[in-house]
C-alpha cells in the first residue's frame, strides 16, 4: 500500500519551490520596469483518485507510479506568444543546474486535433526533504492567457461530457481555438505598443512607493516639517493629473531623497557633536 500523504510530500514541496522560482523572475521583472515574460504561475499535485485511476489506465504497478510524469505540475502563463519562447529559453538555461528537462513538447507550432495550444517540458528536478534527496517528475505547461482561457473552457466540456463531446460542441471548440490562434498573432503585432504602455505605468507605480516610503522615513527621521510639505506636493500632483505628471513626480522623488541625505547628515552632525562634548 502506497502512503500517498508520505508519498506526495516531495511533489508538494517540488511545485512549491519552482513555482516560487519562476514567481522570482516575474518579481525581478517589475523591479527592473521590464516586461516580464512571466505573467502568473500557478502549480498543482494531482489528486490522488486521479494518480489511482490514470495508474490503472498505464498499467503502473505501484512502485512505478512514481515514474508518471504529470504528479506535479506547474504552469506559467504569459501575455504573448514569444514569451512562451523565452521561458523555454529560461529552463532550458537551467538544464543540468537546478533540473534536469526530460522531454519538450510544442503544441503552440503543432497545434493537438482538439485545437489544444500550449508548449510542455517535463523536467526530472532534485528535492532536499529530511528524507535526503529524492528526484521527481514535473510537468511546466507554458501558454499565453489566451491559450490558458480556451484550455480552461475547453476542460470543462470535456469533463461535463466525459470525453464524449457533442459534433457541434467539439467544432465550435476548434473554431474558437482558431480565434484565440488570430487573438494571439494580433496581440504579438501590436506587442511593443502595449509593453511601452505597461512599463510607463509599471514606472510610475514604482516611483509612487518610493515617494511614499521616503516620506516615511523623513517622518522617523522626525522631520514632520518636510514630510508634510512632501506630502501635500504629492497630493497637489496626483490630483491635478497634468501632462508631464511623470516627471513631476520623478522631481518630487529626487527632492525627498535630497532631503533625507541632508537630514541624515544633520544627525550625524549632531550625534558627533553630542558624544565629542562628553
Ligand atoms: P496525458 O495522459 O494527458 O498526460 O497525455 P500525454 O502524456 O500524451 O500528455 P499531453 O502532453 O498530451 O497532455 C498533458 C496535459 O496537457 C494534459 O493533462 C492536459 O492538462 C493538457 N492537455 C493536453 N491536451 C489537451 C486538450 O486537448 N485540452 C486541454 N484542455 N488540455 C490538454
Ligand atoms: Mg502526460
Amino acid at each position: 500500500m502506497i502512503r500517498w500523504s508520505e508519498f506526495l510530500v516531495p511533489y508538494e514541496m517540488a511545485v512549491e519551490e519552482l513555482k516560487n522560482k519562476f514567481k522570482s523572475i516575474r518579481k525581478e521583472c517589475v523591479k527592473n520596469n521590464e516586461h516580464s515574460p512571466i505573467e502568473f504561475v500557478v502549480g498543482r499535485v494531482k489528486q490522488i483518485p486521479s494518480i489511482v485511476e490514470k495508474a490503472r489506465k498505464l498499467g503502473l504497478s505501484e512502485d512505478e507510479i512514481e515514474n508518471m510524469d504529470d504528479i506535479g505540475g506547474i504552469r506559467i502563463i504569459c501575455q504573448f506568444e514569444d514569451d512562451i519562447y523565452r521561458i523555454v529559453d529560461l529552463i532550458r538555461a537551467r538544464d543540468g543546474m537546478d533540473l534536469e528537462i526530460v522531454l519538450e513538447k510544442d503544441y503552440v507550432k503543432e497545434v493537438k486535433d482538439s485545437g489544444y495550444r500550449s508548449y510542455h517540458m517535463i523536467v526530472k528536478y532534485p528535492i532536499f526533504s529530511v528524507k535526503g534527496l529524492k528526484f521527481v517528475f514535473l510537468e511546466i505547461q507554458i501558454r499565453t492567457m489566451a491559450m490558458n482561457f480556451w484550455a480552461t473552457v475547453e476542460h470543462s466540456l470535456r469533463y461535463k461530457y466525459k470525453d464524449d463531446l457533442p459534433k457541434n460542441v467539439a467544432e465550435k471548440l476548434k473554431s474558437t481555438a482558431h480565434e484565440v490562434y488570430l487573438l494571439d498573432k494580433e496581440m504579438q503585432e501590436i506587442r511593443d505598443e502595449i509593453i511601452s504602455a505597461q512599463n510607463l505605468f509599471m514606472q510610475k507605480s514604482n516611483t509612487i512607493s518610493e515617494i511614499l516610503e521616503n516620506i516615511g522615513v523623513l517622518e522617523k527621521m522626525g522631520n514632520l516639517d518636510s514630510a508634510m510639505d512632501f506630502r501635500e506636493r504629492f497630493e497637489s500632483i496626483s490630483s491635478k493629473k497634468s501632462y508631464d505628471m511623470e516627471l513631476q513626480l520623478e522631481a518630487l522623488s529626487d527632492d525627498i531623497k535630497k532631503s533625507i541625505i541632508i537630514e541624515r547628515e544633520s544627525l550625524n552632525e549632531e550625534f558627533e557633536r553630542t558624544v565629542g562634548s562628553k
